[in-house]
């Protein structure tokens, strides 16, 4: 035998046990987007590297430190890398489909693998699964509120708890640029107290030293001027705005002046739901904000946008996951060699009715296989051998509460007694 092989790190498999838990959140993460008006998109996992440069950053995190990037084979060697994100694509394909034409709203949903190469701990991975909804072509600040409530409604509908909607305005270009100079005008004079990351980010992208983990650098921003103080006229009543919306629909939120979010796109509301407890440092369970000007950016026609990802593995992570595994309605039980063939049969109609069935293929005795009933969680058993096909009957045995029916050999009548009894 050869040395094993691993997955590599920060990638996880995914079994059964968990996975029960996934398609529960996938599916209603669908439920929620269908009722508010969002299709379904799917884009490819590799793209071209400009197309994140471009949009997310240069000199962002993301780009900067975690790209699985490489040069393709062809000719021109381009630059390709497994996509950090969503939106970038999303924006891609839609300006390539010709979906956003002057005056075009578009709204689209999309779930699927993400890759950052991050240093892995609890609810961070270098392969992780976002959930997502992108809105364009409208700049009312009712659309960021019904971004956000659509939010909140998929967290109550998943029964999330303990966490809590935060949302900030980064306001329009002109007004980050002027703060921009604020904080760095601030921060220049502390720059040799700052941690050597934020040092670095002085030069290149000062917004992040904001939410700097460092309790040194935390101490020195507390007293830097905030994105907010720096809106213009239009961006202060937008979030006036989008604050009373949300208080009209009853969302709840705070606000948080030290926000900004790890991607360059966002102009005016950002926002993150975060939890209190049980994720650790990776607290963000979702993500998101407006980005007015990245259709234009990547080369289409000035159409403004407004969106959120929330990480999977982090939902999964918070929700109670006890009783989340499968279990088969009903477990069907060989008593001899010619009731084999009948439990293989019957099993197969009872699937086609929407029933759940396990069955034994290894010949077991059927002590062993009551006790493989037992084991897998069934609500029902029933012992098939030859004494039942000549009676054309035979028990239905509830292994919940120890009952037993008589009932004959009948899909139609099985069923029946999985939903009376
Ligand atoms: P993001 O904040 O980078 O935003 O990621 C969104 C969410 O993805 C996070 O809140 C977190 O739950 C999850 N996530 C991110 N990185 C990891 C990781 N390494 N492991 C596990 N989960 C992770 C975006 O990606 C934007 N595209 C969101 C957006 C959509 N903005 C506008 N539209």
């Amino acid at each position: 035998m050869g040395d094993t092989i691993r997955a590599l790190k920060g990638m996880n498999d995914l079994f059964e046990d968990e996975l029960a838990t996934w398609r529960h959140v996938e599916e209603q993460a669908r439920q929620t987007f269908l009722a508010f008006g969002f299709g379904e998109i799917r884009t490819p996992v590799l793209e071209e590297l400009a197309l994140f440069v471009r949009s997310v950053g240069e000199g962002t995190d993301i780009v900067e430190k975690e790209m699985y990037a490489f040069s393709d084979t062809d000719k021109k060697q381009t630059k390709v890398c497994l996509r950090p994100e969503n939106t970038a694509g999303v924006v891609r394909a839609l300006i390539q489909a010709g979906k956003l034409p002057a005056d075009a709203e578009a709204r689209v949903f999309y779930l699927g693998p993400m890759f950052r190469r991050e240093r892995p701990q609890k609810g961070r991975y270098r392969q992780f699964h976002q959930l997502g909804a992108e809105a364009f072509g409208l700049t009312a600040p009712s659309v960021d509120v019904e971004m956000m409530a659509m939010l909140h409604a998929f967290g109550q509908r998943l029964g999330l708890s303990g966490v809590r909607l935060v949302i900030n305005s980064l306001g329009d270009p002109a007004d980050r640029a002027r703060y921009l100079e604020a904080l760095v005008a601030y921060l220049t004079p502390h720059q040799d107290r700052l941690s050597e990351d934020s040092r670095r980010r002085l030069a290149k992208n000062p917004l992040r030293i904001l939410d700097a983990k460092d309790e040194g650098d935390r101490a020195i921003v507390q007293d830097a001027p905030r994105p907010l103080d720096f809106l213009g006229d239009e961006a202060r009543a937008h979030f006036d705005e989008v604050r009373r919306g949300l208080e009209l629909l009853g969302v709840p939120y705070d606000v948080d002046p030290s926000l900004v979010r790890g991607l360059d796109y966002y102009t005016r509301t950002v926002f993150e739901l975060l939890a209190d407890t049980g994720l650790g440092a990776q607290n963000a369970v979702a993500a998101g904000g407006r980005y007015d000007h990245l259709v234009e950016e990547l080369g289409g026609r000035s159409t403004p946008g407004i969106g959120f990802a929330a990480g999977i593995e982090r939902i999964v992570l918070l929700l109670d996951q006890a009783g989340a595994t499968t279990r088969p309605d009903v477990f069907l039980i060989a008593a001899d060699d010619g009731g084999r063939d009948q439990v293989l049969q019957l099993a197969m109609a009872l699937r086609e009715r929407g029933l759940g069935v396990e069955i034994d293929h290894r010949g077991r005795s059927v002590k062993a296989q009551m006790k493989r009933a037992d084991k897998s969680g069934a609500r029902f058993a029933m012992v098939v051998g030859q004494r039942e096909i000549e009676a054309a009957a035979a028990d239905l045995k509830n292994l919940q509460d120890g009952s037993v029916r008589s009932l004959a050999l009948e899909a139609g009548v099985i069923e029946q007694a999985t939903h009376t009894s």
